[in-house]
């Protein structure tokens, strides 16, 4: 997936957004449990405000569950309606439904009492690359069909999906960019997968990564990589990660490239436990 981040492409985007939204009563906002404020797209609130919706903290399965608590209690203090979702497994999804037709009663009631026949909720995904949206989308649908990819700038027709019959989804998800010129918020999406490595130095997002784990998991680093305790810096750090996985060459010279790919590799698949980037209360 090549994500082209030009000013036009951006605007087309938001566009086919905004378009999609006259058609629809409610929004299904993806992001990712594991960094719900980093994986939204920075102008979300403003581009779908004429909209109610919902923030699905997907990916659930893979953040720290007692973090995502404090999501849920944070969005809720705000007045959000926010879930948490596990699409790829299905956990968290028939809590949907319930919580759409609350969001919409006011909505649906008024139609009703105009005399309008009851209807299927219609629904649009939003979020921005790789946060889970086909899954999703397919997962709903029960089949193969949103194979869309990731190319905000695409124009297809709309075509509806049956989720049920309460609900009616578009079969395209709105695709919106992250704030990716945000150094922090890039290795946060990096270190999650959320972003191709290319974009950013490996290195740089290792070191992002080892300086987080020793503040927030410091034993889940120090059992993974079997450290008796963890270096103050960052390099005796990278060394003796290396040193234990075989990533120093001959002459004692430490593969650094080899050593961050590791780590990456080894927190994006799950090998250090769920983990949370990010928490309520921290600035990004
Ligand atoms: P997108 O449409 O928003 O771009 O995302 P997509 O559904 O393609 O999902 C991106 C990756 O995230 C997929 O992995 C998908 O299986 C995984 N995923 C989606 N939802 C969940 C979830 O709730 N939990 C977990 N653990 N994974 C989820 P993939 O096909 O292996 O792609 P990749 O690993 O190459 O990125």
């Amino acid at each position: 997936m090549a994500i082209q981040w030009f000013p036009g492409h951006m605007a087309k985007a938001r566009r086919q957004v905004t378009e999609k939204l006259k058609l629809i009563d409610i929004v299904y906002e993806l992001v990712d449990a594991r960094l719900p404020l980093s994986s939204r797209n920075p102008m979300i609130d403003e581009i779908v405000s004429s909209k109610p919706r919902i923030i699905l903290l997907n990916k659930a399965d893979m953040a720290d569950a007692r973090v995502t608590k404090e999501w849920l209690s944070y969005f809720k203090e705000k007045g959000i309606h926010a879930l948490p979702l596990d699409a790829q497994s299905g956990k968290g999804l028939k809590d949907i439904l319930p919580l759409s037709k609350i969001v919409l009663k006011e909505k649906f009631d008024r139609l009703e009492a105009k005399g309008v026949r009851p209807r299927a909720i219609r629904a649009l995904i939003i979020g921005i690359p790789n946060v889970g949206k086909s899954t999703l989308i397919n997962r709903l649908a029960k089949k193969n069909m949103a194979k869309t990819g990731d190319r905000p700038g695409v124009t297809t027709a709309q075509q509806w999906v049956k989720v049920g019959k309460e609900i009616e989804l578009l079969d395209t998800p709105g695709i919106l960019w992250p704030k990716f010129e945000d150094p922090l918020v890039g290795y946060k999406l990096a270190v999650t997968g959320a972003i191709k490595d290319t974009i950013l130095n490996l290195q740089d997002i290792a070191v992002y990564a080892l300086n987080f784990l020793k503040e927030n998991y410091p034993d889940r680093l120090k059992d993974r990589f079997g450290l008796e305790d963890i270096p103050d810096e960052i390099v005796p750090l990278f060394d003796e990660i290396a040193e234990r996985r075989g990533a120093v060459m001959s002459g004692g010279i430490v593969d650094y490239d080899k050593t961050s790919e590791l780590i990456i590799r080894e927190i994006r698949s799950e090998k250090l436990g769920p983990l949370s980037f990010e928490k309520p209360g921290e600035e990004i």
